[in-house]
């Protein structure tokens, strides 16, 4: 339906490739794809910002540590239900698209502004008057993930978004099974590993060079990092009361270091649990950090209780024990390869035992999890364009 035939581009043409990034978790995604195409002579990589995630340690601290530009477009959506938010994005990008013709439209992730670019971006028409023409070639970079649990609002943006793209950049082989299991076209899958692992080998210099453990008055290898803010976990009070009092006994334990996402922020004060916390001595809370900073206390931690995607990812890499309080995850090569095990309220105390009593685990690294997905893309994309031999900008 929208697959236009590959377009042979002349040495002197620029490809104009919009990236898209929009919440906390993409702006890692971008970063290593936006500075390898500023290497390429053929590229004009574009930073698009959504403003799904607009607070400065949401948003400004990544670009600030990950050497990013300011974005060079910023649609300012800001926060919404799921149908305003998407619809926002979707109005404002509609006309970013008309305004500057873009060959190439990136997204990244699962977010709700990676449907709705990608929406956008393949009924947009450059021709208003036929309705037609040559429009720009959408990517997913994370292609294929899936949950199997359609109760998340990622697993949608996943769903559509992958039966919409022209071309799916998976970083593993469950995501090359589950498309094709979908019936996608193999053409359209090409395996690049993981890009999260590009950020961090970008920037382990800088996450080595600091140590928060005195500002936080921990001890190296000796605390436990906590993350949430899935819905799921953090929306009702049921559930986010019974997490602060299991929490609260764990650190009794090992002192856990929790940097609050605005989400659950919001939901620990309205329904008055933040005080519970802050009166827990082995329980820091802290604001959400900079890429840097955090990376720094996941470096250092003795093992991770999170409900995030990308930090199951992030500690399989770094062979760092980490429990997801999630009954699934659209990751699974971080359990059965790697150091990540799925939890409960139920087993989650015991675990945290059972991870401390424990000798080194028997871990490995995913396949292309290895800092070169950047350059896969890169080549990806000149194979697409027909971009062969062309030099790169110091050449
Ligand atoms: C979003 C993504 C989720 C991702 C997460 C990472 C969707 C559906 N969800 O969830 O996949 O894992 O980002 O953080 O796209 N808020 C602020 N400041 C901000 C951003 C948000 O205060 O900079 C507040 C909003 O007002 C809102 C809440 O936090 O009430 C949630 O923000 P939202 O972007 O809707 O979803 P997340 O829970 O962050």
């Amino acid at each position: 339906m929208l697959t236009c035939p590959p377009a042979a581009v002349s040495p002197v043409t620029r490809i104009t490739i919009h990236l898209i990034a929009a919440a906390r978790p993409n702006f890692m995604k971008i970063a290593p794809l936006y500075h390898a195409l500023e290497k390429e002579k053929w590229a004009k990589p574009v930073i698009v910002h959504t403003g799904q995630h607009y607070d400065l340690n949401m948003s400004d601290a990544f670009f600030q540590d990950l050497g990013l530009p300011e974005p060079h477009i910023h649609l300012g959506v800001g926060s919404g239900t799921h149908a305003e938010q998407t619809g926002r994005v979707m109005m404002a990008y509609e006309k970013v698209l008309l305004e500057t013709k873009p060959d190439m439209v990136i997204v990244v992730g699962d977010v709700n502004s990676t449907l709705a670019c990608t929406i956008a971006t393949v009924k947009i028409s450059y021709d208003t008057l036929k309705n037609s023409g040559p429009r720009p070639v959408v990517a997913h970079l994370e292609a294929g993930l899936r949950s199997f649990d359609r109760t998340m609002p990622e697993e949608i943006n996943r769903i559509v978004t992958d039966s919409l793209a022209e071309i799916l950049w998976t970083p593993s082989q469950d995501g090359n099974d589950n498309l094709i299991r979908e019936g996608v076209a193999k053409e359209k899958i090409v395996m690049v590993g993981n890009i999260m692992i590009d950020s961090l080998e970008m920037m382990r210099k800088k996450i080595e060079e600091i140590d928060l453990c005195p500002e936080f008055n921990l001890e190296k290898g000796e605390y436990g990092l906590v993350t949430l803010h899935r819905p799921s976990n953090v929306d009702d009070l049921d559930m986010l009361k019974e997490i602060c009092s299991i929490l609260i006994r764990i650190s009794e334990k090992m002192p856990l270091l929790f940097p609050v996402h605005p989400r659950t922020r919001k939901n620990l004060e309205k329904y008055g649990l933040i005080k519970m916390l802050y009166n827990s001595k082995k329980l820091i809370l802290s604001d959400p950090m900079s890429y840097i900073r955090f990376m720094s206390v996941v470096f250092n931690c003795r093992l991770v209780i999170t409900d995030s995607g990308g930090i199951q990812e992030e500690t399989t890499y770094l062979g760092i024990p980490c429990l997801t309080m999630r009954p699934n995850t659209e990751r699974p090569v971080t359990v059965t390869q790697g150091s990540n095990r799925l939890c409960t309220l139920k087993n989650l105390e015991q675990s945290v035992s059972d991870i401390l009593s424990e000798k080194n685990g028997d871990y490995s690294i995913p396949e292309l999890w290895d800092g070169k997905t950047a350059d896969r893309v890169v080549k990806s994309i000149k194979n697409r364009f027909r971009l062969h031999n062309l030099p790169k900008k110091s050449l």
